[in-house]
């Protein structure tokens, strides 16, 4: 016997056979049946299945068959498990190769065609949205074809095989020579994932259709073209537009835009169907080097979006991608590409309504082929052409109408080749309409803008300037010189983070020619997992048992899995916000930029509230109708309201501009814009000066209500309060961020502080005395190996019987080279039952110096659980910054900490190493104390796990540092 296993026929490169072309995604008046339901199902380790294609016929008995649901993954229904590598495939590189071992899914359903169901009529075709990877259909036991291409649709014609009752069957295999341009970095998760329908084409229906929508700001015209085969009519009722297809119309319109979607809502008609139109009037070009969308330029605030529920994977539902629409128009995000394929097509559909600009991109990533020098990459490989333009002209027929598209993107990190060049002029020859972008191809050969991802800011500065470093092809170099802008990626936001977004936006509200950027990306990929004890914890890369993996790396998204907001997304959203406000407190004016592209401020009004050390002083409202008129782009000016303010304490102004009236995506009174500034000078801090000497007493010295042990200068009760292991402290449980390389510096500062031995400072304590009024205790704390240390002295007095004032003072000695400090502090032991913590500072949210723009002056109280940020990955989290004073109390007595002036603040009920070595939520187990940080200065975050490390101005140093505060027990 002689059995030849390869090429099997899903290692053929061919994209499809028995397909219809494809055409515009349509929701019509002609009958369709939705063919999502329990199938019957089974699943084989080999695409060489035992009997063959046997399963197809009718007659097969899958009695024995279990059922699962369709759209799904059947590896998150009990078969096999998700999987995650970010660049490498998952089994060895030899296109179009897969291995023997490859998970194949049978699929089985039997269906009724409703009675009326006009069979004579035209014909009838059968869709699929979405199977990954590689599938082939047999409807009553003939076979239509077969498909690839995971996140775009395939139609059939079944008028020929189609009867009253039916047999649908389908196989799937996970691995196909389509897997290797489809390396995406996400869980591999295979199944028929998005909708199954029958659709009948009635004689004369709409085959296809392209809505032509421009608009021409100097006119305020828009001009439309629909054109449809068969010809037909196009009907606007609300632009009196009743014409035939193919012909074009100019008339005056409202046009579309992300912040004001108007939709115009027309139909086509043809002699068999009547196909709904949502029509957006819009132009989009590049001008003078500038993206402009009717005359403008645009900023994107926008976010790359990866389809992913934790319970359906890619098998979104439409409440779900309601809810992620929702979210980012409710974090003022203008923009979202759909990385890294196109989406669910209704995704788009809502695009459309409430109003994001969306880069659609091509279902293509070859990125495991980098390891090899891109040898054999799909890109530029001759048996990929047809399967990379089948790709493109699928997204582009699907997507074609949606008014929200306005860049087309080849896809990602797919390297260079002219597979991409060919995709490019097929695009433009088909839709000039719109711009191409792909961020591969440095020289831009292809597109129409810059795309850059993980650009550091120096580099988008030079951008900004036009004096980035050259291309080799000087012509190729002059034109892209002369390109726009964007980062398709930056600001990853993984764990803590992302730091440095303020300084971004910056430089993007600066250089016209930098158009904004896409966070790395929206949502955390973390499947539910529960531990043998019942807990639940989010799992990642590596807990299903892959062979090889990345870890967390999945979890990068400004929402948690269950789509609860990290504090990135809150600072992301502050920063982005499209008004800017001012207030000067001297001159008693709020200036009001409007950052808006196209909008004016009536949607807007102002709340203000006046606020005393934390506490209500009085707040009002000014009404839309009263404010100025401000345009996009420029500054406006109101009167503060007239309260007087004395000199003591702190007063702030707080200034929120919010939506006067419900909009389709928030409720009246949403916050889209805030600010805040001090309605006077701030006072400055009063040291108070030591009232009360220590006293020796044996073992002990106290200093006002603080006992330390007399030899070795340790505090040990503070008030009625036993204090554990007070210390000066450096280290912190290492985030994303730190452990990641920066692309510039090359530098990973969890190597550095771990090579350092920040993670296991020794305290020498040399001398311990009292001098004067302060009870004095010199140490050294250094790392064993090498000779740098931090000469440390702790200075305790006692301003008043009831309080302790702690006076640190820090000084590096030894060689430190270029080496920063994780954070510098003091860490104090407290009793478990300190379980309440308020304070007046920043807040609510935990906040770091490079992430503090969404950091409000208040008074907050948080339980310390209430104060852990949960990330997926245990990491450094919930310290609160410019904290004033804070009170952490429980069932016995408290304590209070003030700050001269300032300090953060991190409370937890486990230690710093204990969160270090957490991989998972699950392994965070309360101990005995309560562990309070009280610290000078923690080093900023960073976006060092996929782009450069913190900003020179929000590192920490190990320069001299002076660092006092008081602590007070509360009876
Ligand atoms: C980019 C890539 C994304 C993602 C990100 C890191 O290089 O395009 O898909 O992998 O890095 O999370």
């Amino acid at each position: 016997m002689n059995v030849v296993y390869h090429p099997a026929e899903h290692e053929d490169t061919t994209p499809w056979r028995g397909a219809l072309p494809a055409r515009a995604w349509q929701q019509s008046d002609a009958r369709s049946l939705s063919l999502n339901a329990p199938y019957r199902f089974r699943l084989s380790p080999t695409a060489a299945v035992e009997d063959g294609d046997a399963f197809a016929s009718p007659d097969f008995n899958d009695g024995k068959w279990d059922t699962i649901p369709v759209p799904s993954h059947w590896v998150l229904h009990g078969y096999g498990a998700p999987a995650y590598q970010n660049i490498n495939y998952p089994f060895p590189v030899d296109p179009p190769f897969v291995p023997t071992e490859n998970p194949t899914g049978d699929y089985r359903f039997e269906f009724d065609l409703p009675k009326e169901w006009e069979l004579n009529n035209g014909k009838t075709v059968l869709r699929f949205d979405g199977v990954e990877s590689w599938y082939k259909v047999w409807l009553n036991g003939k076979l239509l074809g077969f498909s690839t291409g995971s996140r775009l649709p395939t139609e059939f014609d079944v008028t020929s095989a189609l009867g009253e009752k039916n047999v649908l069957a389908v196989r799937v295999h996970q691995w196909s020579a389509a897997t290797y341009v489809e390396d995406q970095d996400q869980w591999w998760m295979p199944g028929i994932f998005r909708d199954v329908t029958l659709i009948h084409r009635p004689a004369k229906s709409v085959e296809d259709h392209f809505v032509h929508a421009s608009y021409d700001h100097t006119t305020g015209k828009g001009t439309l073209k629909v054109d449809s085969n068969p010809a037909g009519r196009v009907i606007v009722p609300a632009l009196n537009i009743d014409q035939e297809t193919g012909t074009e119309v100019t008339v005056a319109v409202e046009p579309w835009t992300a912040e004001n979607p108007h939709l115009y809502t027309g139909v086509l008609v043809t002699d068999g169907e009547r196909v709904p139109l949502q029509i957006g009037f819009r132009t989009v070009k590049v001008d003078n080097g500038v993206i402009t969308v009717n005359g403008k330029r645009i900023l994107f605030r926008g976010v790359n979006r990866h389809e992913f529920h934790p319970d359906m994977g890619r098998a979104l539902d439409h409440a779900t991608m309601l809810q992620d629409v929702l979210i980012m128009k409710q974090n003022n995000m203008n923009a979202v590409r759909t990385s890294h394929y196109p989406p669910h097509p209704h995704f788009l559909d809502l695009c459309d309504e409430y109003g994001l600009w969306v880069i659609d991109e091509v279902d293509l990533e070859t990125h495991g082929f980098e390891i090899d020098g891109w040898k054999g990459n799909p890109s530029a490989a001759p048996q990929y052409t047809e399967a990379l333009l089948n790709r493109a002209d699928r997204m582009v027929e699907r997507d074609k109408n949606h008014p929200s598209i306005i860049i087309w993107s080849l896809g990602n990190e797919a390297g260079t080749g002219n597979n991409l060049l060919l995709m490019s002029k097929q695009i433009k020859k088909r839709d000039s309409s719109r711009l191409i972008h792909y961020e591969g191809d440095r020289s831009c050969e292809g597109t129409d803008m810059y795309s850059r991802m993980y650009a550091s800011h120096l580099e988008v500065e030079e951008i900004g300037k036009g004096i980035e470093p050259p291309l080799d092809d000087p012509e190729l170099d002059a034109k892209r010189r002369k390109m726009p802008f964007i980062q398709c990626e930056y600001a990853h936001a993984m764990g803590n983070g992302p730091g440095g977004l303020l300084e971004y936006q910056q430089l993007f509200e600066k250089y016209p020619r930098c158009q904004g950027g896409f966070v790395w990306e929206f949502i955390d990929h973390g499947f539910e997992k529960t531990t043998p004890e019942g807990k639940k914890y989010w799992a990642y890369g590596g807990d299903f048992g892959e062979e090889i993996h990345d870890g967390n790396f999945i979890s990068d998204g400004l929402l948690f899995p269950n789509r609860d907001p990290s504090p990135g997304m809150l600072e992301y959203k502050k920063v982005i916000e499209p008004v800017k406000m001012t207030g000067d407190a001297s001159k008693g004016t709020l200036s009001i930029y409007n950052g808006y592209d196209f909008s004016d401020l009536k949607h807007l009004s102002l709340w203000w509230k006046l606020e005393h050390n934390g506490e209500f002083v009085a707040e009002g409202g000014i009404d839309a109708a009263t404010l100025p008129e401000i345009a996009p782009g420029k500054t406006g000016e109101i009167k503060l309201p007239v309260i007087a303010v004395d000199g003591k304490g702190e007063f702030w102004w707080t200034f929120s501009a919010r939506l006067a009236d419900k909009a389709p995506w928030g409720e009246a009174g949403h916050e889209v814009a805030w600010t805040q500034f001090p309605a006077i000078a701030l006072p400055a801090p009063v040291s108070a000066p030591a009232s009360v000497k220590p006293v020796k007493d044996g073992k002990t010295v106290t200093v006002g209500p603080a006992t330390f042990n007399a030899v070795d200068g340790q505090l040990v009760q503070l008030g009625g309060i036993k204090v554990d292991g007070a210390k000066l402290d450096i280290w912190r449980a290492i985030t994303d961020n730190d452990r990641g390389i920066s692309f510039d510096t090359k530098r990973s500062m969890a190597d550095e502080w771990y090579a350092a031995g920040f993670d296991r400072v020794h305290h020498r304590i040399d001398s311990v005395a009292i001098e004067g009024d302060a009870f004095v205790v010199a140490t050294r704390a250094a790392p064993a190996i090498r000779n740098r240390g931090l000469r440390t002295v702790y200075r305790w007095t006692a301003p008043d019987a009831g309080s302790v004032k702690l006076s640190l003072s820090v000084e590096p000695e030894g060689d430190w080279g270029n080496l920063l400090l994780p954070r510098l502090g003091v860490r104090f032991g407290l009793p478990k039952d300190l379980a309440n913590v308020e304070w007046f500072g920043c807040g609510p949210n935990e906040a770091y110096a490079d992430t503090r723009t969404a950091a409000k002056v208040g008074k907050y109280a948080y339980t310390i659980d209430a104060m852990q940020t949960p990330y997926v990955f245990p990491q450094e989290n919930g310290s609160r910054i410019d904290v004033r004073w804070a009170e952490i109390t429980g069932s016995g007595p408290g304590l209070r900490v003030e700050g001269e002036p300032l300090f953060a603040l991190t409370a937890r009920r486990w230690t710093t190493e204990q969160l270090d070595k957490a991989k998972h939520t699950t392994d965070l187990v309360a101990g005995d104390n309560v562990w309070l940080n009280v610290d000078l200065k923690l080093n900023g975050i960073g976006t060092g796990s996929c782009g450069e490390e913190v900003l020179v101005h929000d590192e920490l140093f190990p320069a001299k540092h002076d660092f006092s505060f008081v602590l007070r027990p509360l009876a």
